[in-house]
């Protein structure tokens, strides 16, 4: 706890938070987590991550940082349901883009931001596909405990956050290369000018996101869903949920976990392709290294780069790839890749029927759709997809999916292989006459 370490000092392997629940026992059964709903006043009860502090027992709560992270909810969609195949009333959309950056990572940053305040961090830092950035900068903004320091790949993060990292005063540092450049020196950076580092190698970043599934569990009164379908990037938030349920069934908190499916969008499968493909499994932690060397080693060798429209999981070499591995063995997952054509449509279905997200989070329900069409996930089915950012954060996406300007199209979207809008909303052209604009409305409405 005093210490700031991201990695085992003998096997550089990643490292866990790990519980001596009889110091700190937690309630008797998840229910006696709605007594904080009427304490509302108090930002520990407010807090979506706080209010389940006896799960994630690592802070005192005078030490706790909060912003009001976690004040998110859970959805029926029955529009989205449809398009995915399920039955009405059995698609739940669990939207953390009401989060105070607007995207998941809020959860976990709070939980880091409260190590870093144990610890008296002076500088904080992260690599980031544009989310990540634009929480740390939020944080260190609003509690003023540590300058911002964000490492972003060039050309390769939307404006939406980019802006956020720059409006909160992040000293934003754009690397000559992609997420899985920056990450890598962002580390050799930290360790070299003692910065407190916040991406998800940090383990109490996970501990954070392990909330979002505490939250899932009380909107659907402590009923266990049959699936919860997240999208996969670095890697944290299927590793976290994996944690989040092993804990509570060990706990005897819940007496079953749900199954986990983990979407890679096709252009950045690295997951999908090791797990899927390659049989790599988690295997009681004596996973196969060579396989996933193997595959490093050919990525490097034909100079892949991952490439997807959707930037926050455009990820080649994900940090968290083995405890996501243990995450599935955990929940008996299974990972799916999604084209961003598909990734776009589900996108479309989502604004159209839900809260909106941004083209990340929409693979989650890109790819519950296709593990119904493959029928592993039966139409009655109670699923929960994860929305991890907020619409607004990448505009020029959804610009350019329902535009009628097929130049805009074409250089925003047909060069990642979209060929068609199947769900566009175009914009109807008028011109500047009353009755041509009633004639308008009359036709299309
Ligand atoms: N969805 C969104 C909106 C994200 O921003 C990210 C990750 C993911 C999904 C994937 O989550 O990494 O836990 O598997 N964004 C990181 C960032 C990498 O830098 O903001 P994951």
């Amino acid at each position: 706890m005093d210490e700031v370490l991201t990695a085992c000092s003998q096997c550089g392997g990643l490292l866990d938070v790990a519980y001596d629940w009889d110091r700190t026992p937690p309630p008797a059964s998840l229910r006696e987590f709605e007594q904080k709903w009427t304490r509302r006043w108090d930002p520990l009860c407010l807090s979506g991550v706080w209010r389940f502090r006896e799960l994630l027992p690592f802070a005192r709560p005078e030490q706790i940082v909060t912003i009001g992270e976690g004040q998110t909810l859970l959805q029926v969609a029955d529009q989205v349901a449809r398009f995915v195949g399920l039955d009405q009333g059995r698609l739940h959309l669990q939207y953390e883009g009401l989060n105070p950056s607007g995207s998941f990572k809020d959860n976990g940053m709070s939980a880091a931001f409260t190590h870093a305040r144990g610890i008296g961090a002076k500088r904080a830092a992260c690599a980031s596909t544009g989310n990540t950035s634009a929480s740390l900068a939020l944080y260190c903004s609003v509690t003023q405990l540590a300058k911002a320091i964000v490492f972003i790949g060039s050309g390769k993060i939307s404006f939406g956050k980019l802006s956020q990292a720059l409006d909160y005063g992040a000293l934003t540092v754009q690397i000559a290369g992609d997420f899985d450049d920056a990450m890598l020196r962002v580390q050799q950076v930290a360790r070299e000018l003692g910065i407190y580092l916040v991406n998800s190698v940090n383990p109490f970043r996970l501990e954070g996101q392990k909330t979002i599934m505490y939250r899932v569990l009380e909107a659907l009164r402590w009923e266990v869903p049959d699936w919860i379908v997240v999208p996969g990037g670095n890697l944290g938030n299927s590793s976290a949920f994996g944690k989040a349920f092993a804990e509570l069934r060990e706990l005897g908190l819940i007496d079953r976990v749900p199954r986990l499916a983990v979407i890679n969008a096709a252009g950045a499968n690295t997951l999908f392709e090791l797990f899927e493909r390659r049989g790599l499994r988690w295997n009681k932690g004596q996973f196969a290294e060579p396989v996933i060397d193997d595959y490093y080693n050919q990525l490097t060798a034909t100079e892949r780069r991952a490439a997807t429209i959707a930037s926050a999981i455009e990820i080649n070499r994900p940090v968290n790839l083995t405890k996501c591995l243990r995450a599935l063995d955990i929940c008996d997952g299974v990972v799916r890749e999604v084209s961003d054509q598909e990734i776009l449509d589900a996108k479309a279905q989502v604004g159209a029927g839900g809260l909106g997200c941004e083209p990340a989070s929409a693979a989650s329900v890109a790819g519950a759709k296709l593990l119904r069409s493959q029928g592993v996930i039966a139409p009655d089915e109670r699923v929960v997809c994860i929305l991890t950012g907020h619409q607004l954060k990448d505009p020029d996406a959804t610009v350019a999916y329902h535009t009628t300007d097929q130049a805009k199209f074409n250089e925003v979207l047909g060069k990642r292989g979209v060929k068609r809008a199947a769900y566009a909303n175009r914009a109807v052209p008028v011109s500047n006459d009353l009755d041509e604009i009633v004639k308008a409305i009359r036709l299309y409405s």
